[in-house]
């Protein structure tokens, strides 16, 4: 076993935290109340390589690997949660266009990703009625000389309306299920895509998350990704790495609760000591740490896992649950730390705990989480 990290993984690991505690974090608590969107922002962090980190040079990526787009990731979150989610699908986005994509489709669309050319990408598979069961999709591709013409409503699009190109699943068969899913690439802006309101979020309000509707929007015959009626299984795919994200997302969440609670321990005081002297204050912080930690082990595990072509699907899947239900315990304990000022905005702990809650339900509920690993287990 190996611990021990590489330069690239502590170069990316080590600018990610940089930019996040000097450039997100100051500026992270306004951009939450205004809902503004960072767009500045992420365009820097392309600029430093962190919209494809796991993505080769060959198309503008920082070919680092899955481990340390892990790390990057957990100190991206840690600095501004909004600005990490945002990350996490254009990563997400442009593995997937490398991996189902042919030669032209990578050259023209993953080099704008990770070149910061386009804002964002954004992952369009749930719909009004069907979420943790993709499968139930009513998005209809259907081909009309060499183009194919999308109609549907799809929900909860994170940066919907800033992305330049999107991948969208549609059914192109009349099959059951999961059978029958085509892939498509959509660039923003194009006619008959309709960006509908932003959501008025609970928490990460940085981000943009839009329902989106397709009014016989056509594409060209080309944007298909991959093979026709094969989408269903590269949205599963692009899911475990998805994964890995949010797993490490959740952690830099919890991660800078944490620290807020620690500095917070030792200034304030009650019965004329430091709470931090309290055994109860100091159970808590035990508890966060060696869950946190835990919890990037697992991550760590099914990044390593990726990285070197083994299966990773459960482990994926464990990571995404432990770490975003360890987050959300880590975050609830630190507002408890705070006491009443753990309840106002003027300390960032009410932040890091309406950011960590979605942390739960996207890229799968901790449910659908439960649901694949039994799977994996039963197969044997
Ligand atoms: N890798 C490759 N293929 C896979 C796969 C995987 N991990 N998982 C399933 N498949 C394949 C299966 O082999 C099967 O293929 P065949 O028909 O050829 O055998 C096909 O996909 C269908 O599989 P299932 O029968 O298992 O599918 P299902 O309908 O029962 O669904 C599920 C399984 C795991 C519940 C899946 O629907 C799921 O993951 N749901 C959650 C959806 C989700 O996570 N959405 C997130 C949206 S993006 C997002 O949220 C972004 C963000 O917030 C920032
Ligand atoms: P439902 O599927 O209706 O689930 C409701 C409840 O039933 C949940 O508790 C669920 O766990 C439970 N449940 C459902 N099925 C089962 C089962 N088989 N066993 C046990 N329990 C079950 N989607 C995208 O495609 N792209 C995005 O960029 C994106 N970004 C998002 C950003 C935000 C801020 C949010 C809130 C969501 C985003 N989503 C995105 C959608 C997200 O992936 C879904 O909300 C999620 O998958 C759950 O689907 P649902 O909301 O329809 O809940």
């Amino acid at each position: 076993m190996d611990f021990e990290l590489n330069e690239l993984q502590i170069a990316i690991r080590d600018a990610a935290r940089k930019y996040a505690q000097d450039k997100l974090a100051p500026g992270a608590r306004e951009r939450d109340r205004e809902e503004r969107f960072p767009k500045a922002e992420v365009a820097e962090m392309a600029s430093l390589g962190l919209m494809g980190v796991n993505i080769p040079e060959a198309y503008g990526g920082a070919e680092a690997g899955t481990v340390a787009y892990s790390l990057a990731m957990t100190e991206i979150a840690a600095g501004d949660a909004s600005a990490a989610v945002t990350m996490a699908v254009t990563n997400m986005c442009g593995e997937l266009i490398v991996r189902a994509g042919n030669e032209d489709q990578r050259q023209r669309y993953v080099t704008r990703l990770t070149s910061g050319e386009y804002t964002a990408g954004a992952f369009a598979l749930s719909e009004p009625q069907a979420g943790s069961d993709p499968g139930a999709m009513a998005t209809f591709a259907e081909k009309k000389g060499d183009r194919w013409v999308l109609n549907g409503a799809k929900q909860w699009i994170t940066s919907g309306a800033y992305a330049g190109v999107m991948v969208v699943w549609a059914r192109t068969a009349k099959a059951p299920g999961a059978k029958g899913i085509s892939c498509f690439l959509v660039e923003g802006g194009t006619k008959g895509l309709l960006v509908g309101k932003a959501e008025d979020k609970m928490g990460l309000r940085a981000s943009n998350t839009v329902p989106l509707t397709f009014e016989d929007c056509e594409i060209p015959e080309e944007n298909l990704l991959g093979v026709e009626g094969d989408g269903f299984k590269w949205a599963m795919v692009a899911l475990d790495g998805g994964r890995i994200g949010i797993a490490s997302q959740a952690i830099g969440i919890g991660r800078a609760a944490m620290d807020a609670s620690i500095r917070y321990a030792h200034e304030r005081e009650a019965f004329g000591k430091p709470i931090a002297d309290f055994q109860a204050i100091r159970f808590k912080l035990s508890d966060m740490a060696t869950e946190l930690d835990a919890a990037r082990l697992l991550a760590l595990r099914a990044a390593w896992l990726k990285e070197n072509g083994r299966p990773f699907t459960r482990e994926a899947s464990m990571a995404k649950l432990y770490a975003s239900e360890a987050a959300n315990r880590a975050v609830a304990e630190a507002v408890q730390i705070h006491g009443g000022y753990g309840y106002v905005d003027e300390f960032p702990v009410e932040r890091h705990l309406r950011d960590a809650r979605v942390t739960t339900i996207y890229e799968g509920t901790s449910e659908i989480q439960r649901v694949v690993i039994a799977r994996e287990l039963l197969r044997g």
